[in-house]
């Protein structure tokens, strides 16, 4: 990027995401999602990057009753954090999140496997749990409910969409001599690009 980052920062997500998947690294598509409660306490954890809308966000699935929903419904700001070490990268997508229509939840969640599918239905996700055996002996009793009929999606589960309104491209370069790029949105909605001190 060291000379002209190109116009897109989609297009750059892309050409680093490739990139890193050459590179074979493990799990190249997690990433940190940052939410915060309306009063500013902050929360990361990671998510899987499941599709990026061109121009437009970034999806990731989860529990609608989880913490991060909680937190992503009452302040929809947000920021996404990748970080690959054998490619010396970093990027930060900051914007706000959407949930994503009903059929695409749907049809994501048909893509995976029964048991994962039982497993989402079954978890309360960031809700205090006894012990293993209470959430094995669920997926047991689920598994058994739904023996030979279709597993379809809760409605508690589903997708977000980060809409993307800021872009920042990290490069490892030697001496701390790291090159920043930054990428925001002008009125048009056209992107403009800038760059940071390390
Ligand atoms: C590599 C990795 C990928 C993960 N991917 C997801 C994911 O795509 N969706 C999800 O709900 N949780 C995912 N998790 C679990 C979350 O990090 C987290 O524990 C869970 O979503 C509950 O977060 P919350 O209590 O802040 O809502 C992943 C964890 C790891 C370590």
């Amino acid at each position: 990027m060291s000379v002209h980052p190109p116009l897109s920062p989609f297009n750059f997500f892309q050409e680093c995401f490739a990139k890193a998947k050459s590179l074979k690294i493990l799990q190249v598509d997690a990433m940190v999602l940052i939410s915060a409660t309306p009063e500013g306490k902050p929360s990361g954890r990671m998510v899987l990057l499941k599709g990026i809308n061109p121009e437009r966000g970034f999806r990731f699935y989860t529990n609608y009753d989880s913490r991060k929903s909680a937190e992503l419904g009452a302040n929809p700001q947000a920021q996404l954090l990748f970080y690959w070490a054998e490619l010396g990268r970093q990027i930060r997508v900051e914007g706000s999140v959407e949930r994503t229509a009903a059929a695409d939840s749907d049809a994501y969640f048909a893509s995976r496997g029964r048991a994962s599918r039982i497993g989402a239905i079954a978890s309360l996700q960031s809700r205090p749990l006894g012990s293993s055996e209470e959430l094995r002996a669920k997926v047991e009793k689920i598994t058994k409910e739904l023996e030979g009929r279709e597993v379809i999606r809760p409605e508690n589960w589903g997708g977000f969409e980060l809409v993307a309104e800021r872009f920042e491209f990290w490069e490892d370069r030697a001496d701390r001599l790291h090159e920043r790029v930054t990428y925001d949105r002008d009125a048009n909605g056209k992107w403009i690009t800038g760059r940071l001190w390390p």
